[in-house]
């Protein structure tokens, strides 16, 4: 068990299908290289792939953990994890979409507040719908990281979700460009001028992860594999700069 409250950790966006869930699969991959000990909180809670990507044969998910917890108070955490190797467990996303709405930021919240004592990292998914979920997941992490590409509808809302963080006097955010799936190419300094703040960082093409079909085919992590060296030196660095 973690000495420290886990740090928190929360990946999203401001438009579906810009890398989330690629990246966070990365990130982890990093943080068990050093030994730390943390959970995959798969909070995309509609469509959630984490499990099935890590190919976990799980049986328990988010949508039994609340319900278990409304009828019978918070137990046995444990019990509702999936363990993935020795340093990444996983909270999977409901199986059945129908269950959503049956799941209250209320108990996301104590559930995220237990977590702490038991991990070194909670790393969060999530979809990028402003809702009661994502806010108090916002409200109850360390770091965002937003992961955007430079396609412009997905510049102008980060303009605007900067505008409301700016406006929140909050500051505990970075910018990560995925450019490794970008169909434009807009030059970094029309990027930077148009959001009116630096991105903070660039997945070049250098991060396009190859063979990644095959890769979710076999349930593995990039980054714990031999030849993805280059891929995944960015991704160090952030880790890096967060744990710092
Ligand atoms: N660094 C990368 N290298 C190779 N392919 C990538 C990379 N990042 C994302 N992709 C591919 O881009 C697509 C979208 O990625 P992903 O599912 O991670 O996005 P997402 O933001 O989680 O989407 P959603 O909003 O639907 O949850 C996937 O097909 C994924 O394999
Ligand atoms: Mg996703």
């Amino acid at each position: 068990m973690a000495l420290k409250q886990a740090k928190v950790i929360t990946v999203t966006s401001v438009k579906g299908g810009t890398g989330k869930t690629t990246f966070t699969l990365s990130l982890v991959g990093i943080l068990a290289n050093k030994n730390l000990k943390t959970i995959i909180v798969d909070m995309d809670l509609h469509s959630g792939v984490i499990a099935p990507t890590l190919n976990l044969k799980e049986t328990k998910d988010i949508y039994t953990l609340v319900n278990d917890y409304m009828n019978h108070g918070l137990k046995e955490l444990e019990e509702y994890i999936t363990k993935y190797n020795n340093y990444i467990d996983v909270l999977p996303a409901p199986k059945d979409p129908r269950s959503v709405g049956k799941i209250s930021s209320y108990y996301i919240e104590n559930i995220l507040k237990k977590l702490k004592y038991m991990y070194d990292v909670i790393l969060i998914d999530t979809n990028h719908i402003i809702d009661d979920i994502n806010l108090i997941t916002f409200d109850n992490s360390d770091e965002i990281l937003y992961v955007i590409t430079s396609d412009l509808m997905d510049l102008r809302n980060m303009k605007t979700m900067i505008a409301i963080y700016n406006d929140m006097n909050l500051d505990n955010y970075h910018i990560v460009l995925n450019e490794a799936i970008s169909k434009q190419s807009l030059d970094l300094y029309t990027i930077n001028s148009f959001l009116g703040r630096n991105i903070d960082y660039i997945l070049s093409n250098n991060s396009y992860i190859k063979n990644i079909n095959k890769l979710i085919m076999n349930g593995k992590i990039a980054t714990l594999e031999k030849g993805y060296q280059k891929e995944t030196e960015l991704f160090t660095k952030i880790i890096d700069n967060i744990l710092k």
